[in-house]
């Protein structure tokens, strides 16, 4: 089957967030399985100075505020993935963040940016590329969510059957809404603004559009599938969600095992497997060298790798920083975001210098030494649609440390006497966000250290779990067959 993903980041292109690793992994797994699977996404410079083979496949009049629009396409370094990326001179040609300006600032036109990437994803349905048309379009986050719409547009106004469409949510909380008012640039039928299409209390938003116009909606996890449906979860659209509630899937994500592989990383300072793990702690002891922390073993040495956002709940880390320092334990936060809480872990590291370390900045290769040398990672999210790290902490003997709540509930299994008893345990898991349930969590991860045996089963068993690609990739394809009818 031929499927188009549309998105706006592929690792390892252009990567903000997990987004990136699910679209760089995804379709490569669904190519193994047998299906055709290409990407659309804007022509940011980066994708102009990564992709390979760049061919120019049609150019169409100006609109959405772009100078010339020109569909590309080109090819992934390494892994040769077909990647159609469109060329708007004015709109996506900028540098830095694809989303907001260096004042974090989101731009004034992205409804135009995106409206752009939904809008050539129905033009490529409808065949711009006359050797190659989905039979299944696949669009990812808000950024694409108006590509659902314009499927359905197109339909309407052809009247003629169309590619069906997948819509997934890796985040509900980021919508993509804007004064309703430039509805009426967006080459949309009339009737899609109200309260059954893109209207959201008087304003247009692009993840209700996904949300409404898709064939199927997915998310990342099925807790989270199941969270969202709930009112106090599902940011103000509860309402479409239960509307659509039959059509609504959690298809967990995986990890490349390719990307992320303690026994063949090159990044880290040693390799290691689930039955030597020697090289760990030469890990552990370059990271605590790299960071500027006293080489000690006796204690953990957490981790964050993270967004810094009111969502990953590291405001309850800085609360109890104090206290893990004073159980002798050891940080390192590799993360950016919001600078009062960038600023507030600078100050804990100023304070403590021997125990707390922060590295302000997105850094790959640096992610792969945090993982690989420490012995917990910290993941107290307020919600989390699935979570990555956590897997790769997993991947890496290094316990996550988690709120039981989205994906973190799916994947992560506690340390409890029964669990361990049983070898099934892979890290800690607290339920409820607050300061105490947090502590005790923490605290429980203090004593398991300081019983080695034990740790290292613990250890063992989360390294041994197998969150895979391939799995997640065999459910879309099940997804896609029921609505694009191939059996
Ligand atoms: P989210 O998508 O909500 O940010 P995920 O856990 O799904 O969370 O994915 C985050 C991805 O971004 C992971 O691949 C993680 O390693 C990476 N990442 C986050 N912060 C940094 C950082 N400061 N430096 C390098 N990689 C980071
Ligand atoms: C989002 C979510 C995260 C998820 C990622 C990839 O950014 O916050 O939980 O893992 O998307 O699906």
């Amino acid at each position: 089957m031929r499927v188009l993903h549309v998105c706006t980041e592929v690792y390892p292109v252009l990567k903000t967030g997990g987004l990136a690793d699910v679209t760089g992994a995804l379709p490569a797994a669904q190519i193994q399985l047998g299906c055709d699977a290409r990407l659309l996404v804007p022509g940011f410079p980066t994708f102009f100075a990564s992709l390979r083979e760049q061919k120019l496949v049609f150019e169409l009049p100006p609109r959405f505020g772009a100078y010339a629009i020109r569909l590309y396409l080109g090819s992934l370094p390494e892994s040769g993935m077909k990647v159609y990326f469109i060329d708007a001179p004015g709109l996506f040609d900028r540098p830095g963040n694809p989303y907001f300006n260096a004042s974090n600032q989101d731009y004034f036109d992205n409804y135009r940016r995106f409206a752009l990437l939904g809008w050539m994803a129905a033009r490529v349905a409808e065949g711009l590329d006359v050797s190659w048309t989905p039979e299944l379009v696949h669009a990812h986050d808000w950024h694409a969510g108006l590509t659902p719409a314009y499927l359905k547009a197109s339909e309407f106004w052809n009247q003629r059957p169309l590619a069906k469409s997948v819509f997934t949510v890796h985040n509900l909380a980021y919508q993509g809404n804007f004064p309703g008012h430039v509805f009426g640039e967006l080459d949309l039928p009339s009737h899609f603004f109200g309260l059954d299409g893109v209207e959201f209390h008087h304003q247009l938003s692009f993840i209700k559009a996904g949300l409404v116009y898709a064939d199927r909606i997915t998310t990342v996890s099925p807790t989270y599938a199941r969270e969202i449906l709930r009112t106090e979860n599902a940011c103000g659209l509860d309402g479409v969600l239960q509307k659509r509630a039959a059509d609504l899937y959690g298809i967990l994500n995986g990890v490349d095992f390719s990307v992320w592989n303690p026994a063949t990383d090159a990044a880290i300072a040693a390799n290691y497997n689930v039955r030597s793990l020697a090289g760990k702690r030469k890990c552990k002891q370059a990271l605590q060298q790299e960071a500027g922390l006293p080489l000690q073993d006796d204690k953990p040495l957490f981790c964050i790798v993270s967004r810094l956002a009111v969502q990953k709940g590291l405001d309850m880390v800085l609360d109890a920083l104090s206290e893990i320092v004073r159980m002798g334990g050891q940080i390192v936060i590799l993360g950016s975001g919001d600078a009062s809480m960038e600023s507030a872990f600078r100050n804990a590291a100023f304070a403590n210098p021997a125990a707390v370390s922060i590295h302000a900045g997105y850094d790959e290769l640096k992610s792969h030494r945090v993982f690989a040398g420490s012995d917990v990672i910290l993941m107290p999210s307020r919600y989390e649609p699935c979570g990555l790290t956590q897997l790769y902490g997993l991947r890496y003997g290094t316990l996550p440390l988690v709120h039981r709540v989205g994906g973190l509930a799916d994947t992560v299994v506690d340390s409890t006497e029964e669990n361990m008893k049983r070898g099934t345990a892979t890290g800690f898991a607290f339920d409820g966000f607050q300061y105490e349930s947090f502590m005790s969590a923490v605290r429980r991860c203090f004593e398991l250290f300081a019983h080695r045996r034990e740790w290292q089963r613990v250890q063992r068993s989360a390294m041994r779990q197998h969150f895979d690609w391939e799995t997640a990739a065999v459910h879309y394809l099940e997804l896609y067959r029921q609505i694009a009818g191939h059996h």
